[in-house]
């Protein structure tokens, strides 16, 4: 199981990134915080960068990415070689994207989602794992087109 993380946002998810690290270190999780801190605007693509390199350099197992949509952070995050980042809002959407996507980043949209929900979806990111069988290959697919 997953044990390190890596987390940044930019000024619109600030508190929701606190929240998250606070919740996820009370549940034992190694976490790395890549900022930014404070409400002055930044822009999000530094921050995706952080959480995508520290995944790159073996420096982290996931990366969770917090901005206004989860749009941005996650189109940033997925221009990163092995990264395979994904915006949730649901439940459902969350746990598949681990089992069958493998994905590795979790976007959320602090302007979407209540900071209640986004715990709730670190919760199920963070405990999911991906089913492999028929969906490695598509992942294996994926690998190879950022290659
Ligand atoms: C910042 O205002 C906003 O554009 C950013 O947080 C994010 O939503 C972009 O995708």
């Amino acid at each position: 199981m997953c044990r390190r993380i890596a987390i940044a946002c930019d000024h619109a998810g600030n508190e929701y990134k606190d929240a998250l690290i606070c919740h996820l270190r009370e549940r034992g999780f190694e976490v790395t915080d890549y900022g930014c801190d404070g409400s002055c605007s930044v822009n999000y693509p530094e921050y995706a960068h952080y959480v995508c390199k520290a995944i790159q350099d073996g420096n982290a197992d996931l990366g969770i990415l917090i901005c206004g949509t989860g749009i941005g952070m996650s189109m940033a995050a997925n221009k990163h070689k092995g990264i395979r980042a994904a915006v949730c809002d649901n439940e459902f959407s969350t746990e598949m994207t681990r089992r069958h996507n493998d994905a590795n980043v979790l976007c959320m949209g602090a302007r979407v989602i209540s900071r209640e929900i986004a715990l709730k979806l670190a919760d199920i990111f963070v405990d999911s794992g991906f089913d492999g069988g028929r969906h490695a290959i598509r992942v294996d697919m994926l690998n190879e087109l950022d290659s």
